[in-house]
């Protein structure tokens, strides 16, 4: 049947109604994003933050984080309870570790006490819950070189002492002590492997790019589908220097012909070196013009530095410990896991906040230890 009439009406009140609804729904949605404005003015800021001015004002040069992280990278980086005394200094004519024990190729020099409060300390700091069986075994054979992670720390006591003495441009007074890096682990937190292709086939551009993967780059859970091969080319394979820019129009005087590919190999490295010390950008460069020399911060050539450290720490101390290691050990490819800038810098601008644990440790600071004269006991 036709009804006109009562159809017209019930249109209208279903427009009515539509509208009604519509106008409730549309107020709803205002008021909150009204309470996304407003209440956090009322509360004051939810997630307080606070900055680091780490260069001249007005230029951008600033670290902003969050208070909570803040608190959290002040807590990592704490040094261990200082559970023991200094070392004693040497009598004249004092035996030493070298005479008592049979197999000390390295620590022989040292005195029986400051040996043994050697081996404490590294128990601590990366032995874990083991204790000196982590490297000794529970058999009691002090001498016996069956062990790995045994064999590993001898090789392990040679870096510290490398880097102490031969990279003191970077680490300065400050130094690094096998703590630094450990920090109570077996194995450092912060580590990387040689990466696997995305696929056996995958072309050359393709075989570490375009595809989010975990990054081994940074300090918490990221992906990225920046080349994922970079630290293996900057921090490994020594590409010198990491120079993408030509300063001028086409690159006429030739400074650089990197490819694209390149380009975001060094971004990636980048992204590295602002994770590892949690700073961004303009701590090292000034992003008006990247590559100027003028507008490079001292702190870019600690960096420099800190990378031909890094190239030497891996190539020279950690790759050849890689016969040593087990199997579950070794990355997908078959590599020991090696250092990167965040190993030691754990988001901080200076590992452990700038504390020395050497004045306490004059036996990792040098080959030759110095003792201070009249140090406690
Ligand atoms: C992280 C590995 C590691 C841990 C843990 C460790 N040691 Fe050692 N220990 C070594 C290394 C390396 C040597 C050999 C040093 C050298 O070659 O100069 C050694 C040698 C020794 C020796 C000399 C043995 C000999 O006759 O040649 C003694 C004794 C010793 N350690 C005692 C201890 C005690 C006690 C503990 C636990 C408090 C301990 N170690 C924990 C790595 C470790
Ligand atoms: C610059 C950072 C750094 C410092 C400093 C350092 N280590 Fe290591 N250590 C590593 C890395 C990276 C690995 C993993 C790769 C390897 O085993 O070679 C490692 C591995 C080890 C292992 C083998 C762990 C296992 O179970 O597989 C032992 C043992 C060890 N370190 C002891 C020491 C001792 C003792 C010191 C101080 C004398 C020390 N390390 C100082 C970075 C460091
Ligand atoms: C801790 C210091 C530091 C931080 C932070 C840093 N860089 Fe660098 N940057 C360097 C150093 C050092 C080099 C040169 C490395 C070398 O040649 O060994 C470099 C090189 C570069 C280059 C190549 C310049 C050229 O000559 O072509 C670019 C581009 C670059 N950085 C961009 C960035 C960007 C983007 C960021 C932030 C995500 C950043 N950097 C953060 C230290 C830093
Ligand atoms: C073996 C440990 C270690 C590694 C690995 C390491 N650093 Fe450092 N770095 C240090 C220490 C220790 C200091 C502090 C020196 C001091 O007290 O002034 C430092 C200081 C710095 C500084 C100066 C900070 C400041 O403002 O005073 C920069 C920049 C830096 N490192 C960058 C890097 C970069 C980039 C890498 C990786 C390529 C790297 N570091 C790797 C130990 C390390």
């Amino acid at each position: 049947m036709f009804e006109p009439r009562s159809q017209r009406s019930q249109l209208r009140d279903e427009i009515t109604s539509l509208l009604l609804r519509g106008g409730l729904i549309g107020l709803a949605a205002f008021a909150v994003a009204l309470s996304f404005i407003v209440v956090p003015r009322l509360l004051g800021q939810i997630y307080p933050t606070a900055q680091e001015q780490t260069g001249f004002r007005g230029t951008g040069m600033l670290r902003i984080e969050f208070e909570a992280d803040l608190a959290e990278l002040g807590a990592v980086n704490q040094l261990p309870d200082d559970w023991m005394g200094g070392p004693i200094p040497p009598e004249p004519g004092e035996e030493l570790a070298g005479d008592i024990y049979e197999n000390v190729q390295v620590l022989g020099h040292l005195t029986d006490y400051n040996f043994n409060r050697l081996m404490l300390a590294i128990t601590e700091w990366v032995g874990q819950d083991e204790g000196c069986a982590y490297c000794h075994g529970d058999t009691g054979e002090f001498a016996s070189d069956d062990i790995y992670s045994k064999v590993v720390a001898r090789r392990m006591i040679e870096m510290t002492w490398a880097i102490n003495e031969d990279w003191g441009a970077h680490v300065q007074e400050t130094g690094v002590t096998c703590y630094t890096c450990h920090r109570g682990n077996q194995v450092p937190e912060y580590i990387w492997f040689l990466p696997e292709p995305n696929s056996r086939w995958a072309g050359s551009a393709a075989r570490y790019q375009n595809l989010a993967r975990p990054a081994q780059n940074m300090t918490s859970n990221y992906s990225t589908s920046l080349p994922v091969d970079a630290l293996q080319v900057y921090l490994l394979e020594d590409r010198q220097p990491v120079a993408i820019h030509g300063l001028s129009a086409l690159d006429q005087e030739g400074i650089s012909n990197a490819s694209i590919y390149h380009t975001y190999q060094t971004y990636n490295l980048m992204m590295h070196f602002s994770s590892a010390l949690g700073t961004n950008c303009t701590y090292c460069h000034n992003t008006r013009s990247l590559p100027v020399v003028e507008g490079l911060t001292p702190q870019w050539a600690n960096a420099q530095i800190g990378r031909q450290m890094v190239l030497d720490v891996n190539n020279e101390h950690i790759v050849p410990t890689t016969e040593f290691l087990p199997a579950h050990r070794l990355g997908p490819l078959g590599d020991a896991a090696k250092v990167n800038c965040t190993t030691c810098h754990r988001g901080v601008v200076q590992p452990l906040g700038g504390q020395s644990m050497l004045p306490d440790w004059p036996e990792l600071a040098s080959r030759d230890p110095i003792y201070a004269v009249g140090a406690p006991e």
